[in-house]
Parts: C-alpha cells; sequence; structure tokens
C-alpha cells in the first residue's frame, strides 16, 4: 500500500515559485487499478514524480507499506518496487530494445521479453535489436517504456498517459496488458489517462484538478458525469452540434 499524507509541492517556475500541488492525501491500495484524470496542467505528472522520488515533497509524507519512503531518491524508490513509465520518454541513443528489457528484467527468469514486447503490440523481430534513437516513432518510444516497467516486479507502478501516440490496435492490446497485470500481481497500478477505454478499467478514479484532489469517484460515476458536461457548450456562443459529443461547430 503506498500512501500520500498532506503532500505538497512549490517549484521554482520561470516566474518565481508556483505551488503545484496542494495537500494531496491519498491511500493506493494493492491490487488495485487507479487511473488518474483532469485537465492538463492539474497536477497529475506531479504526483507521478512524486511518487517516483523525482520531486521530493515541500511538505507531507510518502509512505510504502508504512514505512516513510519521502527522503528516499529515484533509485532507492525503484529498488523497493516503485517504478514509472514518462509521459515522454527519453531516447537511448547506442542502447537497443534488447538491453533496455534485460536490465529491466534482472534475474527474473520467469519474463519472457518476447512475450513483453507481443504484450504492448510489438513484434520481437522487427524490434528487439534496434537501437532506441531518433528514428524510433513516438509510439514505439512508448511501448518500449512501458514494456520496461512491466518486465520488472513492482509494488506500485505508474503509468503516465500509456495511449498517447499508440495505434487503435496496440492500444487494445494494451487495456488487455493492464488487466492481465491486475489479475496476475498485486502491483497497485496507477495509470494516468483521458481514455474512456481505460477509466473503464479503474476500481476508483482519481480526479485532479489546480493541484489538488477534486474527486475520487468510479467510472459510472465520473463518466455519466462527463456526459453531462458535453452537452453544455464550453465556448459559450451559438453552437450546433453536428453528430458526435465532439463534433459542435462554433459560430
Ligand atoms: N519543473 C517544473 N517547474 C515549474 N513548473 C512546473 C514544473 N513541472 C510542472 N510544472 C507545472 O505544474 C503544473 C502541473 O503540471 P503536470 O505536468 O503535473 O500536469 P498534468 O496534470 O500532468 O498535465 P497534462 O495533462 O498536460 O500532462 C503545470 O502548470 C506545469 O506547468
Ligand atoms: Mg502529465
Amino acid at each position: 500500500m503506498l500512501q500520500l499524507k498532506n503532500v505538497s509541492l512549490t517549484l521554482e517556475g520561470e516566474h518565481g515559485k508556483k505551488q503545484i500541488l496542494k495537500d494531496i492525501s491519498l491511500t493506493l491500495k494493492k491490487n488495485k487499478i487507479y487511473v488518474m484524470t483532469g485537465p492538463n496542467g492539474g497536477g497529475k505528472s506531479s504526483i507521478a514524480k512524486i511518487i517516483m522520488g523525482i520531486y521530493q515533497p515541500t511538505s507531507g509524507k510518502i509512505l510504502l507499506e508504512g514505512e516513510d519512503i519521502s527522503a528516499l531518491g529515484v533509485s532507492e524508490r525503484a529498488r523497493l518496487g516503485i517504478g514509472y513509465a514518462f509521459q515522454q520518454p527519453p531516447r537511448f541513443k547506442g542502447i537497443k530494445v534488447k538491453d533496455v528489457l534485460e536490465l529491466a528484467v534482472g534475474d527474473n527468469t520467469k519474463v519472457n521479453i518476447c512475450d513483453l514486447l507481443y504484450d504492448v503490440g510489438l513484434c520481437s523481430q522487427d524490434y528487439l535489436n534496434r537501437e532506441i534513437d531518433a528514428s524510433f516513432s513516438g509510439g514505439e518510444l512508448k511501448r518500449v517504456e512501458i514494456a520496461s516497467i512491466l518486465a520488472r516486479k513492482l509494488k506500485v507502478a505508474v503509468f503516465d498517459e500509456p495511449e498517447a501516440g499508440i495505434d487503435l490496435w496496440s492500444f487494445q492490446k494494451l487495456t488487455e496488458t493492464f488487466e492481465n497485470l491486475n489479475n496476475m500481481t498485486d502491483t497497485t497500478i496507477v495509470i494516468i489517462s483521458h481514455q474512456e477505454r481505460i477509466l473503464r478499467l479503474a476500481h476508483q478514479v482519481i480526479v485532479v484538478s489546480e493541484g489538488k484532489i477534486s474527486e475520487i469517484t468510479t467510472p459510472d460515476k465520473f463518466l455519466g458525469e462527463i456526459e453531462k458536461l458535453e452537452t453544455d457548450c464550453r465556448c459559450k456562443n451559438n453552437c450546433t452540434f453536428i453528430g458526435g459529443r465532439t463534433d459542435v461547430q462554433c459560430d
């Protein structure tokens, strides 16, 4: 179980200090899927980085299975079993897909790296020996990053917008992969996402807005609320709905 207790984060921005997270308290249990969603810039990735130890909280505590890990850095938290798949993963010139996955798997002989690639919709024949350089597409890079997190036996796995840049076919495979991870392991899964299909996987939906948790709810309730929102015009002009709820034409 991972707990955030009254976590706040202030960072130095271009225009001075900015409070990014305000008094966040969360309890994330084993064997559950939490989907974190909310407006752009609300603070979702910052919460992920606080969990991973990339940012240290300005105040508040982070506990893993009751132990205070607030002062630990990224590698110590990784060793304790916390993993984070970045929203924008880095490219590693000179390093092959095989190297990244073998490093992630470590001495866990039960994990087959070809199966991992299959789980994220990549063909191992085509990708194992490819270098993760500038020639890698955004979606390919994202999937290798996700596979490297799946490779590890984690207590807490955080996936930041895993759907970004991923085609429909691979997306389908990915949702099944998250379900399997939840069925086969005790890992606490946190997925940051804006996708309905992913939201539907959640045991709890955590809505983050303006640096705070504005709501913790169920997928049905959350999606019902969105449905209502979509029927109102956001731009306050005279709008005509011309089909699906996203096809709104403004004068
Ligand atoms: N290192 C930083 N320095 C200054 N401001 C930052 C820093 N990191 C994040 N922010 C700001 O904190 C706010 C929250 O950012 P964050 O990336 O957590 O949002 P998000 O909810 O993940 O958004 P998105 O849906 O666009 O990915 C934003 O206003 C962002 O500009
Ligand atoms: Mg983000």
